[in-house]
């Protein structure tokens, strides 16, 4: 597979069966997002693997959506901001950017392996934080659900801009 045939292969599954994820398959997911580059290398990240009854039960009462709980895993992406790289010019806090190459990453390694993936940052970040003990330094940016699809997972229709609207010649 093309790297182009794996990003149009990806899409948000918003249906799982209850089936595991196999260890390898994780471990090899999560070995993609270790590896992901980040500002001056500072790697400001930090996933924490929600699998058991107990942990899956805090995070979806942070997100509850029925499809969500389908889940078998949730990985919760969080963010070091004490370690993220600032930008001298202006402060900027690049620690947003990082995690979101390290979560793709992640959804297209899931992909390759014929997992399902969705990205999902509309959840109560707040009650994430505190339902986790996480602690102050952190912030838990994005739920990244994952599992074998259902037998009705299919995508949404979605539609991408072309290349003319987003691209200009300078
Ligand atoms: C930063 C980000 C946040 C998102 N948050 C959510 C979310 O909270 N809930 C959800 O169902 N989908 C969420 N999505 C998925 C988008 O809706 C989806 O990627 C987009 O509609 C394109 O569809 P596709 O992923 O199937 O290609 C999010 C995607 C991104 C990149």
């Amino acid at each position: 597979m093309t790297f182009q045939q794996l990003a149009k292969t990806r899409y948000s599954v918003r249906s799982y069966s209850s089936e595991p994820i196999a260890e390898e398959q994780l471990n090899y997911i999560l070995e993609c997002a270790r590896i992901a580059p980040s500002a001056v290398n500072f790697q400001p990240w930090h996933f924490y693997i929600a699998r058991s009854a107990d942990a899956l039960d805090k995070v979806r009462q942070t997100y509850p959506r029925s499809w969500f709980a389908t889940a078998p895993l949730v990985i919760v992406g969080c963010i070091r901001h004490d370690q993220s790289w600032h930008r001298p010019t202006d402060q900027k806090d690049h620690g947003d950017i990082d995690l979101a190459i390290a979560t793709e990453h992640i959804c297209l390694a899931a992909a390759e392996q014929g997992l399902g993936t969705c990205w999902v940052c509309n959840f109560d970040a707040q009650l994430c934080h505190q339902l986790l003990c996480l602690p102050p330094n952190e912030e838990a940016a994005v739920l990244i659900p994952i599992g074998h699809l259902a037998p009705d997972a299919a995508p949404r229709p979605t539609t991408r801009k072309p290349l003319t609207e987003i691209v200009t010649d300078l």
